[in-house]
């Protein structure tokens, strides 16, 4: 358990901290990812007085907050489902006027009504390391009702491993899987922590712990089985599909992509 004196947005942003060192295990450039979608985001909404950023699957809020480390004037909605996640980014929100969270899920019809997102047209909806566990026909729907919410001209950034074709290249499969074992055994062997450490920490919050006990009821199976993998190319056509004019790749290590598309 962490320091019991830790008010509660202490405590969260250190939960959050403790979440990036863990993600970062599994994401070599996971930093890198970020500061390029912030400071696309930070370019692109250079005119505007005070853009509007979503952080769709946002988690404790990361991506959204380094955008708006990049982009101090912006406001940000962080979207997810998950409770207990929901439960931290909400506690760093309270301390941070720029910061509002929409508990929603990505695979039910009518998540973009929630209050939060309809009544707002954004600037930006990035995302990070979360798309993939949709399956593909709600990423569609996802992709779509982003178009929905974007304002003329914004850009939605999504960074996301999009796996190597086990038969098409068989090869950089084997690179990526390697690359990805070394890189954890590196970041596990030091301070962080793994995934299930991460979420023993905040089990053994008494703030958080409620919030770990209702994942089960929220994710039922849906935490255990992966959805299909798509390829760049369905996710690019379906943003084109879904009416963004312009769609392609900002950035990429091995099969970690950022894709962005223009609404
Ligand atoms: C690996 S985490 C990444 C979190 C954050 N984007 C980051 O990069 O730190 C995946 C996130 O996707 C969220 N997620 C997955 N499926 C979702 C859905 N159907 N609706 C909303 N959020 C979802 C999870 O709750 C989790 O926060």
């Amino acid at each position: 358990m962490t320091d019991t004196a830790l008010d509660p947005s202490t405590l969260a942003r250190e939960l959050s901290r403790r979440w990036d060192l863990q993600q970062t295990g599994y994401i070599r450039h996971r930093a890198e990812r970020f500061a390029t979608i912030a400071r696309v985001v930070g370019t692109l909404t250079e005119g505007i007085e005070r853009p509007r950023v979503l952080d769709l699957a946002g988690g404790t809020g990361s991506l959204g907050h380094a955008v708006l480390a990049a982009v101090p004037r912006a406001s940000l909605v962080v979207a997810d489902k998950d409770p207990a996640l929901v439960a931290i980014a909400s506690d760093i929100a309270a301390a941070d006027p720029r910061i509002e969270v929409a508990d929603v899920d990505l695979g039910r019809s009518g998540w973009h009504e929630h209050p939060l997102l309809a009544e707002q047209h954004f600037d930006a909806i990035v995302s990070s390391t979360a798309l993939h566990w949709l399956q593909p026909a709600h990423l569609v729907e996802v992709y779509w009702r982003a178009a929905d919410l974007l304002a003329p001209g914004g850009i939605l950034l999504n960074g996301d491993h999009l796996s190597y074709d086990e038969h098409l290249e068989p090869t950089l499969r084997r690179v990526a899987a390697a690359d990805d074992e070394r890189m954890q055994a590196e970041t596990f062997a030091g301070s962080a922590d793994t995934w299930d450490e991460w979420w023993a920490a905040v089990s053994a919050e008494p703030r958080y712990s409620h919030h770990v006990a209702r994942r089960e009821e929220v994710w039922g199976d849906d935490i255990r089985v992966a959805p299909p993998k798509v390829t760049l190319e369905f996710h690019l056509s379906t943003l084109r599909s879904a009416g963004f004019t312009e769609t392609g790749t900002v950035w990429r290590y091995l099969d970690d992509h950022v894709l962005y598309g223009i609404r």
